[in-house]
């Protein structure tokens, strides 16, 4: 008879596939099924020596037969209405004890709901975030787990092991209860969003306020890698900048079109952190440039009536190439401590006790946010723990101290050529209403007093009161 699977994988689209033949080649053997079995077929087919490894189901029944129990089956389907589905059938096929892990990019609220329904059934479920894309999945993602803990330790060794390592240290953790797994993910992604308009708001400075061709910006973002801003997201962007379309012979950038798509985790990041109160207005502002990007036919409209910024920063080049480096590691700062602070407002809502060093650490490799900063991060939440944000963490307060003025001349400048950089004067307007003791909202205070008489304290007395207004 055949050796039973230590694990099962439903669907085999490019990220499940590449999941599975990773965790073959960690030497564990996997049942597969996919809805098409023609995609099975032909998945086993260019699974090369991992194949000894893969066994193959054409039914869901099959799938249960072939694992060894209690079985872990990770669903690596589109998130959404096919997860409730194939937890249906599931439940039809499995027993008690065995573990349903959702990978996709779910909703971390369907993922609570998902977990506290199969409670009662026998059945455990994990809401696992899977990052790094499709290279990620197949040698080495980021991985974010979310359930009880036991559920965790009985997966532990083979999430660990196909994990991307950090300096010898897996990128897997347990998180939290229910649906952590999942939120974390979801502000990776947030976070991811604003990173990437943040890069994209310098390449416009560069490409339109200096008036700089694709090859000519390239090498400064090569450069940039080699520094403090080190990432995968940087040296992506040289390496995009460099390539050409075989098409036209054009830089391949110059021919794709200026609309961004979105699948939903931004948008949800940003309705997570509004309704937990916390403001995350770099991120808010990414998911919105996206939105704006996609207004095509309205932008070009509005162009032909108002005109747009030409080249007009080129006399300042030498003294603006500098500052951008340090502007996008200010803004940079600033994303990070709003998405942390909304994990850190989630960890206490949903009671998840989430550590924050630790996702910071996972987040060191294989993930598409992956970088050097992280590993500061990292080191700055375990040493100043009990810090309100990490804008406050000593490493950090001397980061932005060095950086916020360069941050400061370039958005002076880039507002002044009418150039759009929101992400990046989002971050800054935090930074600065952040660090100011006393803000303007005595004045908002008083008008809703003055129109709904909804009182106001007082800074030399305790207590409600109302003002000497007028009508
Ligand atoms: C990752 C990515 C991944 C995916 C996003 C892209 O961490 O591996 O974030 O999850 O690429 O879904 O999201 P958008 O389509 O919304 O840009």
């Amino acid at each position: 008879m055949e050796q039973k699977a230590d694990i099962g994988l439903i669907g085999l689209g490019v990220m499940g596939s590449n999941l599975a033949l990773n965790i073959a080649e960690k030497g564990h053997r996997i049942a597969v099924f996919n809805r098409t079995t023609s995609r099975t077929d032909a998945f086993v087919e260019q699974a090369g020596d991992l194949r000894d490894r893969i066994i193959p189901c054409k039914t869901i029944e099959a799938l249960a037969e072939a694992i060894r129990p209690p079985r872990p089956i990770i669903l690596m389907v589109q998130a959404g209405k096919a997860v409730d589905e194939q937890i249906a059938l599931l439940r039809g096929v499995l027993s008690a004890n065995d573990i349903v892990i959702d990978a996709g990019n779910a909703n971390f609220r369907d993922t609570m709901r998902r977990f506290h329904e199969l409670e009662g059934s026998g059945l455990t479920f994990i809401g696992m975030g899977v990052s790094g894309g499709e290279e990620g999945a197949r040698h080495g993602p980021s991985i974010m787990v979310g359930g009880t803990e036991e559920s965790w330790r009985r997966v532990e060794d083979v999430l660990t092991a196909i994990s991307a390592k950090y300096e010898g240290e897996p990128c897997a953790a347990w998180l939290g209860t229910d649906g952590a797994g999942h939120f974390v993910k979801t502000i990776h992604n947030g976070i991811e969003y604003a990173d990437m308009q943040m890069i994209a708001e310098i390449y416009g400075i560069l490409r339109d306020g200096l008036g700089m061709a694709a090859k000519e910006i390239a090498p400064i973002f090569g450069g940039w890698n080699r520094g403090r801003l080190n990432s995968y997201l940087i040296e992506i962007t040289a390496k995009v900048l460099e390539a050409d379309d075989p098409q036209t012979g054009s830089p391949v950038v110059d021919v794709i079109l200026d609309r961004a798509g979105q699948k939903g985790t931004g948008k949800w990041s940003v309705i997570e952190a509004q309704t937990l109160g916390v403001p995350a207005t770099a991120i808010e502002a990414a998911v919105a440039a996206r939105v704006l990007s996609s207004m095509k036919d309205e932008r070009i409209a509005a162009q032909k009536v108002f005109g747009v910024a030409g080249p007009g920063l080129s006399a300042d080049r030498a003294n603006l190439l500098p500052d951008l480096e340090a502007a996008l590691f200010a803004g940079k700062i600033a994303a990070y401590a709003q998405g942390f602070a909304v994990m850190a407002a989630a960890s206490k809502e949903f009671g998840w006790n989430l550590p924050l060093p630790v996702i910071a650490k996972i987040w060191r490799a294989g993930c598409i946010i992956r970088s050097q900063f992280l590993g500061r991060l990292a080191e700055a939440f375990a040493t100043s723990g009990s810090v309100p944000n990490l804008l406050m963490a000593p490493d950090f307060v001397e980061m932005m101290n060095e950086t916020h003025p360069s941050l400061r001349r370039v958005l002076a400048r880039a507002v002044e050529a009418g150039l759009p950089v929101p992400a990046l004067s989002s971050a800054l307007a935090y930074f600065d209403s952040y660090r100011q003791g006393r803000g303007t909202s005595n004045l908002i205070q008083a008008q809703r007093d003055f129109f709904g008489a909804h009182g106001f304290e007082r800074i030399d007395a305790s207590g409600a009161f109302h003002g000497p207004w007028a009508s």
